[in-house]
């Protein structure tokens, strides 16, 4: 079997993941930062493990400023529906997922609107259309680091010194790049970064978060949920500093175990080493799929502006057919359609349709690019037959 769906969550995962949870599980098991007792003592030192070491990966001082969410979607809702007011105004990038779109939709109900800024047809993004697109009550800018369609990277840096010469905050969603492109919030001049746990940082599924910059006064951003933190019990109102003002409930302290485990796994790889097995694996794969009459590669990014994902049509074939035929005749595992990011692909003009997406990840070979694209090309030679 071929894995080959990444994107949606990495898989397999570092053996260390799983160990940590099992660990977790069998010796210590009890709820962080609410009993006073060693187990609890023992389980909050692990969550602040977590905490510390995506602090190291993002560059972050202050380990306090990671909250930790169930996924990146529940991060990007807290800050979209608790940054902005009504009457304010967002831009946000032609690339997004409905995790950033839904919530802007539903924001757009509640007083606050936004524009989509222009992409050239590849998913190209110009800087430069920020000082266009922005108004009187612009905000917030809204960038997806690494498009989950097409692999594109977006230039957020350089959005970035453009959105806060305009004085925007910026709200990056590196769900698709976290662990495999470097990101460091204060260099790249960012005020809110969302990132899930089970991609490329390979934690498992239900962790997630956001790091705030120093810039934010997180008094300034509303919480999702209040409730319980074991801090200020005394009071009925939530408090208002980090990381409880955003960690409301028991926290997925088991996934977190996890997810530490996982960072870790990254930081002693080192990005730059992950990133270049990476670019390697999509290289062979773009180069193998471009040979292929009838496969047409959308919004595919040079080398150095792209994760390892990458999307395709085939002429004379649905795509849920072809994801369909290469799980059950050749045991590839892709992922077709919208992917969650109809914006995306409208801005490919890859929509209504979509595409078939192949992500690859740090543990697949490129013995495994070169069988996917032999399956490719063995389904691309058939549809061509029965087109006569
Ligand atoms: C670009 C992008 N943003 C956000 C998300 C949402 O991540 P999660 O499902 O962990 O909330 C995804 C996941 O597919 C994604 O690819």
């Amino acid at each position: 079997m071929i894995y080959l769906d990444n994107a949606a969550t990495s898989w397999p995962k570092p053996p260390q993941v799983a160990l940590a949870m099992q660990r977790f599980l069998t010796e210590v098991g009890a709820t962080p930062g609410r009993s006073g007792h060693r187990l609890s003592i023992e389980a909050g030192r692990i969550v602040l493990e977590a905490r510390e070491a995506i602090a190291e990966l993002f560059s972050v001082r202050d380990p306090l400023r990671v909250a930790f969410t169930a996924n990146a979607t529940e991060a990007l809702n807290t800050v979209l529906l608790g940054f902005p007011v009504p009457g304010e105004h967002v831009l946000v990038s032609g690339l997004e997922h409905n995790s950033v779109m839904r919530p802007l939709t539903e924001l757009h109900r509640r007083g606050t609107d936004h524009t989509v800024l222009p992409h050239a047809g590849d998913g190209t993004l110009d800087p430069d259309e920020i000082r266009k697109a922005v108004r009187p009550g612009t905000v917030l800018l809204v960038l997806n680091h690494g498009s989950n369609v097409s692999g594109r990277v977006l230039p957020v840096r350089e959005a970035g010194r453009i959105a806060r010469e305009l004085g925007l905050y910026v709200l990056v969603d590196a769900a698709q790049t976290a662990g495999c492109i470097p990101i460091d919030l204060e260099r790249d001049g960012l005020d809110f970064l969302a990132f899930t746990g089970h991609k490329g940082l390979y934690g498992p599924q239900g962790t997630g978060g956001f790091v705030l910059s120093e810039r934010v006064d997180p008094r300034h951003v509303r919480p999702l949920m209040t409730g319980g933190t074991g801090s200020r019990s005394e009071h009925t109102v939530h408090p208002d500093f980090l990381p409880d003002r955003f960690e409301a409930g028991t926290p997925n302290s088991v996934g977190l175990a996890g997810l530490a485990a996982g960072v870790r796994f990254v930081l002693e790889k080192g990005v730059d080493e992950i990133r270049r097995h990476e670019e390697m694996l999509v290289a062979r794969l773009a180069a193998g799929l471009a040979d292929i009459d009838g496969v047409t590669l959308h919004g595919m990014a040079r080398p150095g502006e792209r994760t390892c994902t990458l999307s395709f049509c085939m002429r004379g074939i649905a795509t849920s057919d072809v994801a369909l035929r290469l799980d059950e005749e050749f045991a590839v595992l892709a992922r077709a359609g919208l992917q969650c990011a109809p914006l995306a692909h409208r801005t490919l003009a890859t929509f209504p349709e979509g595409t078939v997406r192949f992500s690859p990840g740090f543990f697949n070979t490129s013995e495994e690019m070169d069988a996917a694209v032999k399956a490719v090309a063995t389904l691309a030679a058939a549809a061509r037959r029965s087109a006569g």
